[in-house]
C-alpha cells in the first residue's frame, strides 16, 4: 500500500508506515486541486496538514484512497460530508498539543505577574528600573479557569503544582482535578480570578463571550489571558480595561482576524500596551507537539488499516473493536438505513458462519459494522453483501 504524505508532516509518521512495510513518498509543500488529481491514484493513505484542500474533485481521483490523515487539529481544509459519501475516513489529532498551549499560558501568568513584558522592553530601550512596584508571586492566589477541557484540565493541575488556586467553569459537568473548585457562573468565577484564562471551544455561542461588561467584572489588578479562539474576546474593550489600568495585564494568542501568511502585517487595538504579551498563534506550535502529533494520526491510520478501527475519525461512525476473536473479519460500511445489521446477520447465518464478535455504531447517514466470525466467508457471500444498494464498502481482514 501506498502513502503519501505532504506538507513537512513529522518524520515519525514516515517512519511508522515503512516499518509496517507501507511504500512511503514525502513531499514537503501542500499540494494544488489539480495536483492532487494527479498524485492520489494508487494512494491507500494521504497525510496532509492546514494547508492542502482534499475536495470532492480530488476524492474522486482518489479511488484507492482509504483514509486522510489531517497532522494538525484543525480538518476544514477536507470536504469532511463528500469524504464520508466515498467512504474515506478522515483522522486528526484533536490533543496531542494541548501540553505546549499549557505550558505558554503558564509561562504567561508568571511574566505578567512580574511584568515581564514592560521589564525586558526598558532594558532593551537602555533604562535600568529596578523596582518590586507591580511584582507579584502567583502563590496563593487564584486561577480562574473558564473552559475545563483537555487544556482547562491540564493548567489546573500545573497551576496548583506552583502554589495556585483554581477555580473554573465549564457549561457541561466536568469532574474538578486535584483541590480545583467549580463555580456555578462565569461571574461568579470573575469575582474571585485574580488571573482569568479562558480555554472554551470555538461553538459560535462563543463569540463575544468576553466584552466591556466580563472585563469590568474581574477584579482590579488581575490579569487575563486568551489562547482559545480569538472571536471569544472583544479586543477594544481589553484595551479599554488595559489603558484604563483596571487589569493590570494580559496575554493574547489569538486574534479575531489573523493575517494568512508569514510576514503579513498585523494590526490590533491591543498593539502597543504594557504589560500586554502578543503571541502569533504559537500556542500549539512546539516540535514536541508537531513530533506528537506525527505518531498520533499514524498510530490511526495504521489502527484503521490493520484492524478496520474508526476510533476519533472526524466524519465517520467510530468503532472501537477488540482484538480479532475469530478467524476472520469484516467491516463493512453502509448507508445508515433500519434493516442493514440484520440482513448481514442473516448472509452471515446462511453461509454457516458464527459471529464470535460485533461492533456497530452510526454517524448520521453512515453505519459501521466490524463483524468477527469463527470462519472465512466464501466470496460469494462478500460480492452478495458487496452488491447490497446500501453498501459504501466492505474489507476483509484474516486473523
Ligand atoms: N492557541 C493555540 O494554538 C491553540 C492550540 C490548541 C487548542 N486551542 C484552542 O483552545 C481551546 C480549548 O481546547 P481544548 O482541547 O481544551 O477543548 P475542549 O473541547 O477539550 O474543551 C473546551 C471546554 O470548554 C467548555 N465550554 C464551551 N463553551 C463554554 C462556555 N461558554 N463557558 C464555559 N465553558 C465552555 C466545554 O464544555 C469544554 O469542556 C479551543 O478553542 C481550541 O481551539 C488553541
Amino acid at each position: 500500500m501506498k502513502v503519501l504524505l505532504l506538507e513537512n508532516v513529522h518524520p515519525v509518521a514516515a517512519e511508522a508506515f515503512r516499518r509496517d512495510g507501507f511504500d512511503v513518498e514525502v513531499r514537503s509543500g501542500s499540494l494544488s486541486e489539480g495536483e492532487l488529481v494527479d498524485a492520489l491514484p494508487g494512494v491507500s493513505l494521504l497525510g496532509i496538514r492546514s494547508n492542502t484542500k482534499v475536495t470532492a474533485r480530488a476524492l474522486d481521483a482518489g479511488k484507492d484512497l482509504l483514509a486522510v490523515g489531517c497532522f494538525c487539529i484543525g480538518t476544514n481544509q477536507v470536504d469532511l460530508t463528500e469524504a464520508a459519501a466515498r467512504g474515506v475516513a478522515v483522522f486528526n489529532a484533536p490533543f496531542s498539543n494541548t501540553r505546549s498551549v499549557v505550558e505558554l499560558v503558564l509561562g504567561e501568568l508568571l511574566s505578567l505577574a512580574r511584568r515581564l513584558p514592560e521589564k525586558t522592553q526598558r532594558m532593551h530601550d537602555g533604562i535600568w528600573d529596578k523596582s518590586a512596584k507591580g511584582s507579584h508571586e502567583v502563590r496563593g492566589r487564584t486561577l480562574g479557569i473558564v473552559g475545563y477541557g483537555n487544556i482547562g484540565t491540564q493548567l489546573s493541575n500545573v497551576a496548583e503544582a506552583i502554589g495556585m488556586r483554581v477555580v473554573f467553569f465549564d457549561t457541561a459537568d466536568r469532574l474538578a482535578h486535584g483541590n480545583a473548585r467549580p463555580v456555578g457562573s462565569l461571574d461568579e468565577l470573575l469575582a474571585l480570578a485574580d488571573v482569568v484564562s479562558i480555554h472554551v471551544d470555538g461553538r459560535p455561542g462563543n463569540a463575544g463571550l468576553f466584552g466591556p461588561e466580563q472585563f469590568a467584572l474581574m477584579k482590579p489588578g488581575s490579569v487575563f489571558i486568551n489562547a482559545s479562539r480569538g472571536m471569544v474576546v472583544d479586543d477594544e474593550a481589553l484595551r479599554d480595561h488595559i489603558l484604563s489600568g483596571h487589569l493590570s495585564g494580559a496575554a493574547i494568542d489569538v486574534f479575531p482576524t489573523e493575517p494568512k501568511a508569514q510576514g503579513d502585517p498585523f494590526e490590533s487595538p491591543l498593539r502597543g500596551l504594557d504589560n500586554v504579551i502578543l503571541t502569533p498563534h504559537v500556542g500549539g506550535s512546539t516540535q514536541e507537539a508537531q513530533q506528537e502529533i506525527g505518531s498520533f494520526v499514524s498510530t490511526k491510520l495504521l489502527g484503521f488499516v490493520a484492524a478496520g478501527g474508526t476510533s476519533l475519525a472526524v466524519n465517520l461512525p467510530e468503532v472501537v473493536p477488540p482484538p480479532p476473536q475469530g478467524a476472520f473479519r469484516m467491516g463493512y460500511l453502509h448507508q445508515n438505513v433500519p434493516g442493514v445489521l440484520a440482513s448481514i446477520n442473516r448472509t452471515l447465518a446462511d453461509a454457516g458462519a458464527n459471529i464470535v464478535g460485533q461492533s456497530l455504531s452510526t454517524r448520521g447517514e453512515h453505519g459501521y459494522v466490524v463483524t468477527d466470525t469463527n470462519v472465512a466467508l466464501p466470496e460469494t457471500t462478500l460480492a452478495a453483501l458487496r452488491q447490497s444498494p446500501e453498501a459504501i464498502w466492505l474489507r476483509t481482514w484474516p486473523a
